[in-house]
């Protein structure tokens, strides 16, 4: 998620859950193709799985990123379908993509054309043009036309190579809304991911957008082939834990949050003995204790001490509440 994670929220997220697949915020091919390449790509052997979420909308310049990412060693390449941003469609790429799905389809096959690992795509089930009082109207309904033009365009995908489809059961509005308000207004439509999973029988189909807890996670995947959480997992990371005991019964106990914060101590003093800094490492560890008794104390510890000068990783240890 751009602006939340880094490696070091995927570092802390791995903590949680040995099999939850993890995934870059979006990275754009121009910025790996001509940027700080190392830097962009780099990350800890125990994020993995780890999947490159890309951004662009070039056939040539996404291969190439994609080939970047697959020699930095991820195990899959996400084209960004769903992104909704005005700084994004500016740049003709993220969910107005959709719009033409010609040219996603050339993206997909330039990418698979030139690696091993998984090309798979993110997407909205649909995109719509609406701004002021007319955005409501527009993101309404789901009709049988809206649903021709998802078909197409998953269709499409596949044939080019696509083998999983990523789906944020929302529409996206271009123009009117701001990328919050998109991830909040259109109502979400799991019935619509449903009835694309039933038409696309051999494509994985993973349905993404409120899931929140272990139970609907569950009841999801009756019906799909995965779930992707966002906002939750980074709010509550602690989720993503009950998910794995949830899938795994009678594996691996609950970590206990101590341990997690013993991990991170032991990552943070690796990371400032290379130089890094601690807070931009407590900052996605905010949410360990959401929903638990000292919740807020720790919070205050973590956020307060690490702008502490010369703060180190003993204050993760002495930042875990009395109540826990
Ligand atoms: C701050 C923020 C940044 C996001 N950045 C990305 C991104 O880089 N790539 C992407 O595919 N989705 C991005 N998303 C969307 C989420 O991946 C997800 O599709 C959306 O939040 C709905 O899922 P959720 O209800 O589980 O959060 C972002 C969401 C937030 C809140």
């Amino acid at each position: 998620m751009m602006d939340w994670t880094d490696r070091h929220c995927r570092y802390f997220l791995r903590g949680f859950s040995a099999d939850v697949l993890l995934y870059t915020e979006m990275i754009t091919a121009a910025a790996i193709l001509r940027g700080d390449r190392a830097r962009l790509l780099a990350f800890d052997p125990e994020e993995h799985p780890l999947a490159l979420q890309l951004g662009g909308n070039e056939p040539r310049e996404l291969a190439g990123a994609a080939r970047a990412g697959e020699e930095a060693g991820y195990d899959e390449i996400n084209l960004n379908c769903g992104c909704p941003s005005e700084r994004v469609a500016s740049g003709a790429f993220g969910a107005c993509l959709m719009q033409d799905p010609a040219r996603v389809a050339e993206c997909v096959a330039a990418m698979r054309a030139v690696v091993r690992i998984p090309v798979t795509v993110k997407m909205r089930i649909g995109v719509v043009t609406a701004a002021g009082r007319d955005v409501h109207e527009a993101v309404a309904d789901f009709s049988a036309r809206d649903f021709e033009a998802l078909h197409d365009f998953v269709q499409r995908l596949q044939v080019a190579g696509c083998q999983v489809a990523i789906v944020h059961a929302r529409k996206a509005v271009l123009g009117g809304l701001s990328p919050k308000d998109n991830r909040e207004i259109p109502p979400l439509r799991y019935d619509v991911v449903r009835r694309l999973k039933q038409a696309f029988t051999s494509l994985p189909v993973v349905v993404n957008g409120g899931l929140r807890e272990p139970r609907p996670v569950l009841d999801a995947l009756a019906w799909c082939d995965g779930v992707m959480l966002g906002r939750e997992a980074y709010h509550r990371p602690f989720v993503l834990a009950e998910l794995q005991q949830a899938l795994h019964p009678g594996t691996a106990a609950l970590p206990t949050r101590a341990a997690l914060i013993d991990r991170m101590a032991s990552y943070a003093a690796r990371e400032i003995a290379a130089g890094g800094r601690l807070a931009p490492i407590t900052r996605h560890m905010l949410g360990l204790y959401n929903g638990e008794p000292g919740a807020r104390d720790y919070r205050r510890a973590l956020s307060e001490g690490a702008r502490t000068p010369g703060a180190g990783p003993e204050l993760l240890r002495l930042a875990i509440p009395a109540a826990a």
